[in-house]
């Protein structure tokens, strides 16, 4: 029989059964011939040549020749943890998901990444970084794949290839490695003003933080939970680092990725070997579910565009401590696979046009990353809740299914897998009526595109202030194309006249007209009253 080990080194019970190699005292071949030598190989003589007949020699360099996967097309670079999640039980009022609305503990993997460098780039990148999380729950796996940063550069998942194209590293020299694809970048976002938002975040000091363990993590796009009485709400996820928010300087991150380009990981493994285990607290803004889903004039399913936090609180849901590094970054970070698809009963999704194209794209990309459809049962990623589903064969299929193949109705095979009644807790979409014309466009609720990025702008402190006129100016100083830094420089004079100014006097270049007037954009009177309070113009 095989043996159980624990194949991931996570502390919460991930055990699987795995494959019985690298035990034992002797040397064996991979299908168990122990084995003499493995330092020379088998030759015609001394002086060779080489046998194809030798088998090890084969197997050991196919092997060593097939170790690498491909590496994510975004956020390739990551670290990762296992931990706990504590809940308050605060969340019965709003959903059903169990581990919100119970006082339980939930294991929990944690993948933080940057999102445009390759894996061996360096931590301390101007950069949005990726704070995904997979909850283990007894109601089965939920994945809330979130950011550091809680707007995002599209309105419309269509145009993610285009924004990462332009991001990216040119394909001639494969350079930069960073935020700034110079010229591409800033050409797409100086002519996507939706993009605007998400690039002042990077800009700020968001854009560097000082460690893994001092960031915020947003769910970005709204989701729909539903409470035990059939009642829905729209909600927005947050994690608060307990450590608070911190970020470096952009002369730290120079220094820090020149002396230690791991900085972030490193420092994430040690607090965790050292017992200084990071912790963050994870809440909800919930709003009204109204037919228009909109919120003091917000359109929730446009995600550039954040709640402002002074209009809807965030209400405080749990606590998650991470306390385990990996015991192996290949089996547990890198084959790790998340996918906002993946809900328990009382979570759903909203029509967010960015979310529902993530719908495809994680599932997708992951059938090449991981080689075929049966990633689910790679250690990492099995649900410790009980699995029983329909699927069969594929490449690395693990499992060795007996009796029939499941199919559905099935009147001769009575071990085949029944439905769900209601009162076991099937997972069930809410039924949100849909209806219009087939259309390529977005509602005019999505329209403006730079009165948050003002509002950003100007909740910032004068020193936070002077590091983004100091980035706009750096990262702009790379582009070549005069036009995409004028067109840039204008946005910016139409969100704030002082940082355009800055900003193109450090260019060289004469402080263009404000692109638009964001001024004919009607705030609500409720973030009126806010800005008004936090003496915004
Ligand atoms: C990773 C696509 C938007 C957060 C990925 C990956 C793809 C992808 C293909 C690689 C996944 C893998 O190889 O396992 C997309 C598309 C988007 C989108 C098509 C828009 C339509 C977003 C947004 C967020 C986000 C808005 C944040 C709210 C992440 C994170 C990862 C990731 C955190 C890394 C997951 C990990 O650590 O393994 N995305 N993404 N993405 N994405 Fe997105």
């Amino acid at each position: 029989a095989p043996e159980t080990v624990t194949a991931t080194g996570c502390p919460f019970g991930a055990s699987a059964v795995a494959p019985r190699s690298q035990q034992g005292e002797f040397l064996t071949t991979a299908t168990g011939t122990r084995l003499r030598d493995s330092d020379h190989s088998l030759k015609a003589g001394r002086r060779g040549p080489t046998l194809l007949q030798d088998h090890h020699l084969r197997e050991k360099i196919m092997h060593f020749d097939h170790e690498r996967i491909p590496e994510r097309v975004v956020h390739a670079r990551g670290a990762g943890a296992h931990g706990v999640f504590t809940s308050y039980g605060t969340g019965a009022k709003i959903t059903t998901a169990r581990f919100l609305a119970e006082k339980i503990e939930t294991p929990v993997f944690v993948r933080f990444s940057t999102v445009l460098g390759s894996r061996g780039s360096a931590d301390t990148v101007r950069d949005t970084r990726g704070f995904a999380t997979k909850f283990y729950t007894e109601e089965g796996n939920y994945d809330l794949v979130g950011n550091n940063i809680p707007v995002f550069f599209i309105q419309d998942g269509i145009k993610f290839p285009d924004v990462v194209h332009a991001a990216k590293p040119h394909p001639d020299r494969e350079i930069p490695q960073a935020q700034s694809a110079h010229d591409t970048f800033w050409d797409f976002v100086s002519l996507h003003t939706e993009a605007q938002a998400h690039t002042m975040w990077n800009m700020s000091d968001r854009g560097i933080p000082a460690s893994f363990r001092t960031m915020e993590g947003f769910g970005v796009h709204t989701f729909r939970l539903t409470n035990a009485d059939g009642e829905t709400c729209l909600v927005k996820f947050h994690w608060k680092p307990v450590a608070g928010v911190h970020s470096m300087t952009w002369e730290e991150a120079q220094l820090a990725a020149g002396a230690d380009p791991d900085f972030h990981r490193r420092d994430l493994a040690d607090a965790i070997e050292a017992g200084a285990f990071p912790s963050w607290e994870l809440g909800v803004q919930v709003m009204p579910d109204t037919q228009d889903e909109m919120f003091e004039g917000i359109d929730l399913l446009d995600p550039t565009k954040l709640v402002p936090e002074e209009l809807c609180p965030v209400q405080l849901l749990g606590k998650m401590t991470l306390n385990a590094n990996p015991t192996n970054y290949f089996a547990e970070t890198e084959q790790v696979m998340f996918n906002p698809g993946h809900l328990v009963p009382g979570i759903d999704v909203t029509n967010d046009p960015l979310l529902q194209a993530r719908l495809f794209s994680y599932v997708d990309t992951q059938l090449t990353r991981l080689g075929g459809p049966n990633f689910a049962q790679i250690p990492i990623n099995r649900a410790h809740a009980p699995v029983n589903d329909m699927l069969r064969d594929g490449f690395h299929q693990h499992a060795v299914h007996t009796g029939q193949a499941p199919y559905r109705p099935n009147s001769i095979d009575a071990g085949n897998p029944a439905e769900t009644p209601e009162a076991q807790r099937p997972f069930v979409e809410v039924s949100t009526p849909v209806s219009g014309e087939k259309v390529r466009a977005v509602p005019a609720t999505f329209d403006d595109h730079l009165s948050q990025v003002r509002m950003f702008y100007r909740s910032l402190t004068p020193v936070e202030q002077d590091h983004v006129a100091a980035a706009y100016t750096f990262e702009l100083g790379k582009c070549y194309e005069n036009p995409v830094r004028e067109r840039q420089l204008a946005h910016l004079a139409a969100v704030d006249t002082d940082l355009a100014k800055t900003v193109a006097t450090g260019l060289g270049l004469p402080v263009p007209e404000p692109s638009t007037k964001v001024a004919d954009v009607e705030p609500s009177p409720a973030l009126s009253q806010v800005k008004a309070e936090m003496n915004f113009p």
